[in-house]
């Protein structure tokens, strides 16, 4: 069974055919919602929105200890999370479908990590490559069947929110290398790998980032909100088609 979590504009997943909903605890606390049990194209599949089924839980508020341990305890093996961002590089303009491969991380104050505790040897788990590289070939594999346009690669930076960043920040960004930014990918990615979870992600471009291009002087969020609803269409797609090559 394959996991997708949901970020802005994905609360509900519209092609799946939902069975039933399960509320789990965990020893983190509660996740976003209650999982949404279903099929797509006849697999089984689990979707959980990040931001609630409401939208109303902001990035540096979502308990990720949760979310991540909830799918995990359904012993499944993939995660693939939806997540918008802002374009910083040229390229990367608003509608755009990217599968990051690097992530620098800007938050901070977050409950990022399983190995906190005192009663176990002190962990320090692999971070190299933060995403999982056959997830990120299933969703490129996906994206060519389902003739859909997408950027293979770029560096995910993850800030803190919830407000958005200042044009000096953005320049900053762009010089440590920064491709994209978003609020959700950390420790969303890093807890992931905490579990062992093979976890990728499809960044969508809904604006670009601030002081670049039409975002020069200011975001205009309700353009990212139409932005995100056309671009998820596709993204769906792709979800069809890696719903089915992961069965396969
Ligand atoms: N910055 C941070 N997060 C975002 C942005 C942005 O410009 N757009 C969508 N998520």
């Amino acid at each position: 069974m394959l996991a997708i979590i949901g970020g802005t504009g994905m609360a509900q997943l519209a092609c799946l055919e939902v069975s039933n909903r399960q509320v789990i605890r965990t020893p983190y606390g509660e996740p976003s919602g209650p999982l949404t049990f279903g099929r797509i194209k006849d697999h089984e599949v689990v979707f959980l929105a990040r931001h609630g089924y409401g939208h109303t839980i902001p990035p540096h508020v979502v308990n990720y200890r949760a979310n991540l341990w909830a799918l995990h305890s359904l012993s499944l093996t993939r995660v693939i999370s939806v997540a918008s961002v802002g374009g910083i590089r040229s390229d990367l303009a608003p509608g755009s479908i990217v599968i990051p491969h690097q992530i620098i991380d800007y938050t901070h104050g977050r409950k990022h990590t399983y190995y906190d505790t005192t009663d176990r040897p002190v962990t320090h788990i692999d971070f190299t490559e933060p995403y999982c590289p056959l997830t990120r070939e299933r969703l490129l594999q996906a994206a060519d069947r389902a003739r859909q346009a997408i950027i293979d690669g770029g560096v995910y930076g993850a800030t803190q929110g919830p407000r958005l960043e200042t044009a000096s920040e953005i320049d900053r960004l762009e010089r440590d290398g920064v491709d994209m930014v978003g609020m959700t990918g950390m420790p969303e990615a890093a807890l992931a790998k905490e579990l062992h979870l093979c976890y990728a992600t499809i960044a969508v471009v809904a604006n670009h980032a601030a002081g670049r291009a039409t975002s020069a002087r200011a975001i205009h969020l309700k353009d990212a909100h139409a932005v995100l609803e056309k671009a998820m269409v596709g993204v769906r797609s792709m979800l069809e088609w890696a719903v089915e090559l992961d069965a396969d």
